[in-house]
């Protein structure tokens, strides 16, 4: 079967579903193809920290009133080494602040969205390949309860992660930058109140440590593992202990255990496509880069790159101009290297290398120090930390 539109998206997780939304109040038509099920793609735990950029894509894409209403306002983290915690206020340095609301919201809402307007998004596509991205006619075809099936666009947009088709469809073309951390993050979710009203990021001598939340009644905590550590070694009782050993005395005393409703472990990984055009295939999300989570960057980048897209195929298609799309890549990338930069200072300044030397161990000990006492460097990881400002 043949169908035409003017956008094909494939992917559903908060690249695609943005995208869509956001075309589609542009007036721009658009068709979504997904291998997965809803939810399945609702059974993902990911992070949940959203800078300005990203509440304001979603309003823009009339996601944000659950957001709003539910999503809590973070003011500054907490830094923890050396037993103590420091806090690195935003709101006094940079007068920002971030909304904590986890990912999987931010899906369901685009999700809801999508289906209140009646855009079609195609679920369990199976076989999903990508034609003639270099002609004006661009072709996503898909296999779907066993009939083959074609979508002609203007455009098709690569929103399919990291594991996706449309990187793969480029190998060639492309040029990728990686790096693989030694370590890994054991991350459990519980119905427990959280220890502080902020999250904790902890360095201490066992390893990295992150209390985070969903919600006032609902926990997301991280420890860093090694790699070969497999989910089932974990018990509860295993985590929790190892969890609190790793946290300021007093939030470790504080802490409420209960039991997990997810347990993960996720490999920590930095990423990078160039470019992320090729012909009339744009590349969005985790299917152009991957950050490490210490920053909280990995749906904010999908956000941002999503903006800078929808941007620039509304142009196109509304004012005739192409200088929106032929400026993507850069724009995005532009912004992409310093979340990139940031989330691996991040991770190199607050977990334990397998390789560390004492003197590695003490220049992280100086620079910690240096941050919590000096407001310029303070500032500087309030601003990376709510999110860089998008290029006009
Ligand atoms: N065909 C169709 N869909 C596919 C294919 C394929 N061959 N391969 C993967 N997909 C789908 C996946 O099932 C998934 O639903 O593409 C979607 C990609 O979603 P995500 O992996 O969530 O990527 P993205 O939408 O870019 O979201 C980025 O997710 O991983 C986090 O930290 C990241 O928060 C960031 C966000
Ligand atoms: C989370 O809540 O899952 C989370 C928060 C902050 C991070 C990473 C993950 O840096």
């Amino acid at each position: 079967m043949n169908h035409t539109t003017q956008v094909a998206i494939v992917g559903a997780g908060p690249s695609g579903l943005l995208l869509g939304q956001l075309l589609a109040k542009a007036g721009i038509d658009n068709i979504i193809v997904e291998q997965r099920d809803p939810d399945y793609i609702l059974g993902r735990i990911r992070a949940g920290v959203l800078e300005s950029v990203c509440v304001e894509a979603l309003e823009q894409a009339g996601c944000a009133e659950r957001l709003h209403a539910e999503g809590l306002i973070h003011h500054g983290i907490e830094l923890a080494f050396g037993g103590a915690s420091h806090r690195i206020n935003f709101e006094e340095l940079i007068g920002k602040h971030v909304v904590v609301y986890g990912q999987t919201e931010v899906t369901r809402d685009l999700m809801a969205a999508r289906e209140s307007i009646g855009a079609t998004t195609v679920y369990e596509a199976d076989q999903v390949s990508l034609h003639d991205i270099d002609s004006a006619s661009p072709k996503v075809r898909f296999v779907k309860d066993g009939q083959t099936h074609e979508i002609a666009a203007a455009f098709v947009a690569g929103c399919d992660g990291f594991h996706g088709v449309s990187r793969k469809t480029v190998a060639d073309r492309i040029q990728t930058f990686e790096r693989v951390y030694p370590f890994g993050w054991l991350g459990i979710l519980a119905d427990v109140p959280p220890v502080t009203e902020e999250l904790i990021y902890a360095n201490s001598e066992r390893g990295f440590a992150l209390s985070s939340m969903r919600s006032k009644t609902r926990v997301r905590c991280y420890i860093q593992c090694s790699l070969d550590d497999k989910v089932e070694d974990w018990s509860d009782q295993r985590f929790w202990d190892e969890y609190r050993r790793r946290l300021p005395e007093a939030a470790a005393a504080a802490t409420i255990t209960g039991p997990s409703i997810e347990k993960s472990i996720a490999p920590l990984r930095s990423f990078v496509t160039e470019p992320m055009r090729f012909g009339n295939l744009f590349l969005a999300g985790d299917a152009a880069h991957i950050v490490p989570p210490t920053g909280a960057k990995g749906l904010n980048l999908a956000a941002s790159d999503v903006l800078y897209l929808a941007r620039g195929i509304a142009q196109f298609f509304v004012e005739r101009s192409s200088e929106g799309i032929d400026g993507y890549s850069q724009r995005a990338l532009s912004r992409i290297w310093k979340a990139e930069r940031f989330s691996w200072w991040m991770t190199s300044l607050l977990h334990r290398f397998p390789e560390q030397t004492d003197f590695d161990r003490a220049i992280q000990r100086a620079e910690l120090d240096y941050l919590v006492g000096s407001t310029a460097a303070r500032t500087s990881l309030a601003e990376n930390y709510v999110g860089l400002p998008m290029a006009s």
